[in-house]
């Protein structure tokens, strides 16, 4: 595996990382001994950077890698969010962005991963009303504290990425980036480059979609909370099941599974960019990760890209988009 060096910093990552979010409930129930098995597999394969947030399961996702980074912490690079505290009727933003919220998470995130200092700790969501400069100045004290390596930020815009810059150094953003949800070629990776940062993939998978998960609505069980997602709903998801079923095409053509070829068309828009898909399965891992050894032609590439052009899905790619690109 050809390993990355990722952003400004001196680790070297591998080409996929690995999201723990549906590890703890995310889409569904997950089962915890299958979950380190899952983890411990990603290890010996050579993935050694994970995502996490304080939110997923309410800690217990830290607790769960906590488990599972038992005698390897070393070699595991750890990028852990903030997570975004809701309102009781889980809209909108309570504080996220605070300069206590985040030293109160970060200490928390510490205390249940059982480490002495995160490697990358991320503001999940940059609200509008605290300045940009205010979080990533109480960010910075964490680093001066020695509890913090470096600092990144999740769904940021150009314009807040380029004012934090200002504050600290900035070694990554993480936003939804995948062959149906574009969002990132306006601006957001461009100013990554601009600062060398590196760029984290979320939802490289459109949730489970693009790797041919569901192929009706009917399909999704009631627990799981994709139901209520727009783009998984009745009225856009048939739109985009026509989509995916060109996908699934032309991944049998290449001998590939469509998950594969959504991973793989990622690794082909630049060194920069890490797909970080969750699996909490052994099985789905090890399929994803032979994305890694696909490398597409230009032709495939503007196939794939003649099949979902941006814009080309039905239904917004959150049902939060005035939370998201700020
Ligand atoms: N910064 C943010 O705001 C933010 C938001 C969302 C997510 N994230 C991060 O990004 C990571 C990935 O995002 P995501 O979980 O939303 O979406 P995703 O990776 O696009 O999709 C995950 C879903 O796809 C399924 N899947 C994975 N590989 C598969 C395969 N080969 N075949 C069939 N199904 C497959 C998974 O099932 P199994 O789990 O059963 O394997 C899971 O249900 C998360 O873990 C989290 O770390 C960050």
């Amino acid at each position: 595996m050809e390993y990355r060096k990722f952003g400004p910093t001196e680790f070297k990552v591998s080409p996929m990382g690995l999201g723990c979010m549906s590890m703890s409930g995310a889409y569904g129930p997950a089962d915890d001994t299958e979950s380190i098995a899952t983890l411990h597999r990603a290890f010996d394969l050579g993935i050694n950077f994970l995502d996490t947030s304080a939110s997923y399961g309410n800690g217990h996702n830290h607790e769960l890698i906590a488990r599972a980074l038992k005698g390897r912490r070393e070699r595991i690079v750890i990028h852990s969010k903030s997570g975004t505290p809701r309102t009781p009727d889980a809209s909108g933003d309570r504080g996220g962005s605070a300069s206590t919220y985040l030293t109160k998470t970060c200490e928390e995130s510490l205390k249940r991963l059982g480490v002495d200092v995160l490697d990358i700790f991320c503001m999940s969501r940059v609200d509008p009303k605290v300045p940009i400069e205010e979080s990533v100045g109480g960010m910075a004290r964490l680093v001066e504290q020695g509890k913090v390596r470096y600092i990144a930020l999740s769904e940021a815009s150009a314009t807040s990425i380029r004012r934090a810059q200002k504050v600290h150094p900035i070694v990554s953003l993480q936003m939804e980036y995948s062959l149906w949800s574009r969002d990132p070629e306006g601006g957001n990776i461009q100013a990554c480059r601009e600062f060398g940062m590196g760029f984290m993939a979320y939802s490289p998978l459109g949730r489970g979609f693009l790797a041919g998960m569901f192929h009706d609505a009917k399909d999704i069980p009631d627990s799981d909370n994709r139901r209520n997602h727009p783009r998984f709903r009745p009225g856009n998801i048939e739109h985009n099941l026509k989509l995916l079923g060109q996908m699934e095409e032309l991944a049998k053509e290449k001998s590939a599974t469509p998950a594969q070829l959504a991973l793989a068309w990622l690794m082909a828009q630049g060194n920069d960019i890490i797909p970080i898909p969750s699996n909490k399965s052994r099985r789905h891992l090890e399929e994803n990760l032979k994305a890694t050894e696909i490398k597409l032609a230009k032709d495939d590439l503007a196939r794939l890209d003649a099949i979902m052009p941006p814009g080309a899905a039905a239904g917004p790619r959150t049902k939060d988009m005035d939370r998201v690109n700020i």
